[in-house]
């Protein structure tokens, strides 16, 4: 099935482990007039949940919307120790940027109530996504099993299907993390109609989705922002951007982490920008396919526990609870966002302190 949520505005819960590639995800919705974000809440995953607040506060800020409720959830996983990936994004978990430290304290109300809250406010309105692992949601799915119907969408980066794990052989890093909250999710979604399943992007697409720095390069000409960014392998690890445009500037350090992890792990000097990819998804604003399946979360296995299974033929005999993302069209999408947030950070004005 070919696949666009929709063209119009998008209401949207926003649920991050920043993160790099949550950090461009972020941007990415910062900078587009079809997006109206009613709060970003913070999971523990690549960082802990503090430092994943202290991140988004400041990164927010960085984007000009400080005026954005962010709320703090679980530090741990439901059963699982929490484990981080510093190696990943980087000892504070924005790569080699070092944001200016944010006075904005984050809301009084957990992550998880957040979720229960806000649908009840506006039920039928929001699109929830997550670029995280799923415990906020799942906290919120125990306390409020009728949640899902109140959601216009969801959509979650995670999993992997055909495609090799990036945290185990067969696992991907968000549903790694917390796999009974990732079971629990598919499981709650079980019950709602074919417009509201999950759309779900797995490491298959979302490691198509490589950023490169000539894609940098451009954004920091759109963004009309001086010298232009020339990332590239020979230069020391860890060499910062002088670039005029501050957002371009933190972006630029974050990704010259991201990029030097990725050759590091012999991917090539690229960054897999998972997390913007389903923001796009989210707004619409990227073309993309999918497959309808019913998926579950293996949570036992010696060897594959955190391994996402799609049954796409019924032979479970169980609902179809969501809609995998197959393919997408990369470069389309990076035109885009090269674009809209090159305009955006071009133009971008610091807001007033709201404390
Ligand atoms: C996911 O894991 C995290 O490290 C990234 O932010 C992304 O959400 C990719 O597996
Ligand atoms: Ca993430």
């Amino acid at each position: 099935m070919c696949s666009h949520i929709s063209s119009d505005r998008v209401s949207l819960i926003v649920d991050v482990d920043t993160g790099i590639d949550d950090a461009l995800a972020l941007l990415y919705l910062s900078a587009s007039p079809e997006a109206d974000i009613a709060a970003v809440l913070c999971t523990a995953g690549n960082v802990p949940v503090d430092r994943v607040a202290a991140n988004t506060v400041a990164w927010l800020d960085v984007c000009g919307r400080n005026d954005v409720e962010v709320a703090v959830g679980s530090p741990v996983p439901l059963v699982a120790p929490l484990m981080t990936t510093e190696d990943t994004h980087g000892p504070l978990g924005v790569g080699h940027a070092v944001l200016p430290v944010s006075t904005r304290i984050p809301s009084s109300r957990s992550a998880a109530d957040a979720w229960i809250e806000l649908t009840h406010e506006r039920p039928g309105e929001l699109t929830g996504l997550v670029t995280g692992p799923m415990t906020n949601l799942a906290l919120a799915l125990r306390k409020d099993p009728e949640l899902p119907h109140r959601l216009r969408r969801l959509v979650v980066m995670g999993g992997c299907f055909h495609h090799p794990g990036n945290t185990t052989p067969t696992s991907e890093w968000n549903v790694a993390v917390d796999p009974e909250a990732a079971k629990e999710v598919f499981d709650a979604f079980s019950a709602v109609p074919p417009e509201r399943r999950p759309i779900v992007c797995p490491l298959d697409v979302t490691e198509t989705i490589e950023m490169h720095p000539h894609h940098l390069r451009r954004l920091s000409e759109s963004a009309g922002s001086s010298p232009l960014e020339d990332l590239s392998d020979d230069q020391p690890r860890g060499h910062r951007s002088s670039a005029s445009n501050e957002v371009v500037r933190h972006l630029s350090d974050a990704l010259r982490f991201y990029m030097e992890f990725h050759r590091d792990e012999n991917i090539g000097y690229l960054a897999h920008v998972h997390d913007p990819f389903a923001a796009a998804v989210a707004l619409g604003t990227v073309p993309f396919t999918t497959r309808a399946a019913t998926v579950d979360v293996e949570i036992d296995g010696r060897l594959t526990r955190g391994t996402t299974v799609a049954d796409r033929t019924g032979m479970w005999g169980r609902p179809t609870n969501a809609d995998i993302v197959t393919r997408t069209d990369p470069e389309a999408f990076f035109d885009d966002l090269i674009d809209r947030v090159g305009r955006y950070v071009r133009n971008l004005k610091a807001l007033p302190d709201t404390n």
